[in-house]
C-alpha cells in the first residue's frame, strides 16, 4: 500500500525547536524512523514537508487516486487551516492525524483541529512513536487482515 506522510510548518526544525515540547530527535531522524517502520511493514511511503499551506493543499490534491492513505501532522495549520481540511475531504483518502506533543493539554488556541475533522484517527503526545502508530493503524484500516 502507498502512504503519503505530510509534515507541516516548523517540523523541519525538530531537534532545534522547543526540545522540551517536541524532544531531541531531528527531522532527518524522524524521516529515518518512518522509513524503517514502512520498510518493516511493507508500506510504500512518500515523505513531504512544507512550511506553506498552499503547498500542502497541492500535495493532498495530487495524492488523489494515487495514495491509499495519508498520515498528516499539519503542525500550526492544524488549528487554522480550513483549506487543508477541505483538501482532505475532497480527495477522501483515509487520513490519520499525528501530533508529537499532547495538544489536548496545551494552550486554548490548540484545542481546535480542522484537519482532525477529516481524520479517521488522531495520535498525539507520543513523539516519533505516534507516526508508527498512525502508519500501522492506517495499514490495518485500509488493508485489514492481520
Ligand atoms: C504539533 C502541535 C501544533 O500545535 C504545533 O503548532 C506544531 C506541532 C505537534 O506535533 O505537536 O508545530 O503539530
Amino acid at each position: 500500500m502507498r502512504i503519503l506522510v505530510i509534515n507541516g510548518p516548523n517540523i523541519n526544525m525538530l531537534g532545534i525547536r522547543e526540545k522540551d515540547v517536541y524532544g531531541n530527535g531531528s527531522y532527518v531522524e524522524l524521516l529515518a524512523f518512518i522509513e524503517k517502520v514502512c520498510a518493516e511493514n511493507d508500506i510504500d511511503v512518500h515523505l513531504f514537508q512544507s512550511n506553506h499551506e498552499g503547498a500542502i493543499v497541492d500535495v493532498i490534491q495530487q495524492a488523489y487516486a494515487k495514495f491509499d492513505g495519508i498520515v498528516i501532522n499539519p503542525a500550526a495549520y492544524t488549528h487554522t487551516s480550513i483549506a487543508i481540511l477541505d483538501a482532505l475531504k475532497a480527495v477522501a483518502i483515509p487520513t490519520v492525524e499525528v501530533h508529537l506533543s499532547n495538544v489536548a493539554k496545551r494552550e486554548a488556541f490548540r484545542q481546535v483541529s480542522y484537519a482532525g475533522m477529516a481524520a479517521v484517527k488522531t495520535f498525539m503526545g507520543l513523539g516519533f512513536e505516534g507516526y508508527k502508530e498512525a502508519l500501522l493503524f492506517l495499514k490495518q484500516y485500509v488493508v485489514g487482515g492481520n
